[in-house]
C-alpha cells in the first residue's frame, strides 16, 4: 500500500516573525507584566479585522462560548439551540450557564445547523443560538439573522475553526450578536492557549468583563500570546489563500471516489477558511465501524486523517430537548473523515501525496 513519505505535517510552522515578536517581548519585559502593549494591539487588530467594536482577550474558544452567553444574560430556565453535530464544548458551555441545549439538525453538505430546521421549532424559551462554522461549511448567516431577529433570540457565532471566512462579502465572526475565537494549539491562529470574544453590543461586553473580573481578569490571555498572534494575523489572508488553493486540487483528485465520498460543500458568495477539511465516507453513514476501519489503515498510511465530533444525538434527554430528527447529525458523526491544516501549507506534491493515499487505500477497501 503506498505511504504518505512527504510528511509528517507540523504546526505551527516555523515563523521567523513570530520569533522576533517574542524576541522584543522579552526585550521590553512586557512578557512577565499582567498589562502591555501586546494584548491592546491585539484586541484593536481584531476589531478591524473582524468588523467590531470590541474584542474581549480570554484563554480559550471554550470559555469564549460560555462568556458570550453570559454576556447575553443566558442563564437558569432558558433554551439554547445547538447543532446535533459540534464542539463537545458548545454544549458543556450552555450547560455552564444553567441553560438546556436544544439540538437541531445540521446540513449534511455544509455540516453545519440548517436553518430551515429551526421553522417549526417551540421557542418559547430559546434565548439564544450557537453556531459553528464548520470543516470548510459555513452557516447561513444572512437567513439565520433574519430569523433571530423576528423570533427575538440572540445569537453566538463561533469562528474558531475558521478566521478568514467571509459570507456575502462580510467577515465570518462579525455576524453573530456575539462571535468567538480560538487560539489554541492546533488552529489556524495560534498561541497555544487563547481565544477572543468579539461583539457591537457595549452591554453584553460589559456583563462579560463583569464576569471575568474576580479583581483580576479570570480567564485571561498573556502579553506573551499576544506578541506571538500578532503577526499570524498579518498572514491570516495570503495563508487561507494557499489552503483554499490546495483543497481545490486535493478535492479534484478526491472526486473520482465521488460515490464513497461526499465533500463539503460551500454555498454560493461564501468563502471558507479551511481548518479541517471535510468528507463524509458514505458507506459508513450507515455502518459505522466501515469508518473506523478506513482511517485506521490511512494513519498507518501516515496520512493525516482523522473522525469528526462524536455529536449529541446520544445524549441523554434529561440533558437536553431534541427538535425533530437528528438524522444527518447522527451519519455525520458515524462517518466524518477530516483532514487537518496543515497539509494544506505543505508542498503541493505532499499534499496531493495525500489526496493520492486517500483514494488508493479507500479504492482497496471497498473493492
Ligand atoms: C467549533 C469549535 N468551537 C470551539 C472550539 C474550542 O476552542 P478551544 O480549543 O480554544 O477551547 C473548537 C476547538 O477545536 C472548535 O472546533
Amino acid at each position: 500500500m503506498q505511504q504518505v513519505t512527504l510528511g509528517p505535517f507540523d504546526w505551527p510552522v516555523a515563523d521567523e516573525d513570530v520569533r522576533v515578536a517574542l524576541e522584543q517581548a522579552y526585550a521590553d519585559g512586557s512578557w512577565g507584566r499582567y498589562h502591555g502593549p501586546h494584548c491592546e494591539a491585539l484586541a484593536a487588530r481584531l476589531c478591524d479585522q473582524f468588523s467590531r467594536k470590541r474584542a474581549m482577550l480570554c484563554s480559550s474558544g471554550t470559555i469564549g462560548v460560555e462568556l458570550a452567553l453570559r454576556g447575553l444574560g443566558v442563564g437558569e430556565g432558558d433554551e439554547v439551540v445547538l447543532a446535533g453535530y459540534d464542539f463537545s464544548g458548545n454544549f458543556r458551555a450552555i450547560e455552564a450557564v444553567g441553560a438546556r441545549p436544544v439540538l437541531v439538525d445540521v446540513d449534511s453538505e455544509t455540516w453545519c445547523l440548517d436553518i430551515r430546521r429551526l421553522e417549526g421549532l417551540d421557542s418559547s424559551a430559546v434565548k439564544a443560538v450557537v453556531v459553528s462554522h464548520l470543516h470548510g461549511g459555513l452557516v447561513d448567516m444572512p437567513k439565520l439573522m433574519n430569523m433571530a431577529s423576528r423570533r427575538g433570540w440572540r445569537i453566538v457565532e463561533d469562528a474558531c475553526q475558521q478566521p478568514g471566512a467571509s459570507i456575502e462579502g462580510q467577515p465570518v465572526g462579525s455576524w453573530g450578536d456575539v462571535s468567538v475565537l480560538s487560539f489554541g494549539g492546533s488552529k489556524l491562529l495560534t498561541s497555544g492557549r487563547g481565544g477572543a470574544v468579539l461583539t457591537d453590543d457595549m452591554q453584553v461586553n460589559q456583563r462579560m468583563k463583569i464576569y471575568a473580573n474576580r479583581g483580576n481578569q479570570a480567564f485571561p490571555l498573556s502579553e506573551l500570546q499576544a506578541a506571538a498572534l500578532l503577526p499570524q494575523l498579518k498572514k491570516l489572508e495570503e495563508r487561507n489563500q494557499a489552503r483554499e488553493r490546495r483543497v481545490g486540487e486535493i478535492l479534484q483528485i478526491t472526486s473520482q471516489l465521488a460515490s464513497w465520498l461526499r465533500p463539503v460543500a460551500s454555498r454560493a458568495e461564501t468563502r471558507p477558511a479551511y481548518y479541517k477539511l471535510a468528507w463524509s465516507f458514505m458507506p459508513a453513514e450507515t455502518q459505522p465501524e466501515l469508518r473506523d476501519q478506513l482511517l485506521a489503515k490511512l494513519q498507518t498510511a501516515g496520512a493525516p486523517l482523522d473522525a469528526g465530533f462524536r455529536g449529541f444525538v446520544g445524549r441523554s434527554t434529561r440533558r437536553c430537548r431534541k427538535h425533530g430528527t437528528l438524522s444527518n447529525s447522527k451519519r455525520l458523526s458515524q462517518s466524518t473523515l477530516v483532514l487537518h491544516h496543515p497539509v494544506l501549507l505543505a508542498h503541493k506534491k505532499a499534499a496531493l501525496q495525500v489526496a493520492e493515499v486517500l483514494v488508493e487505500t479507500l479504492r482497496h477497501q471497498v473493492s
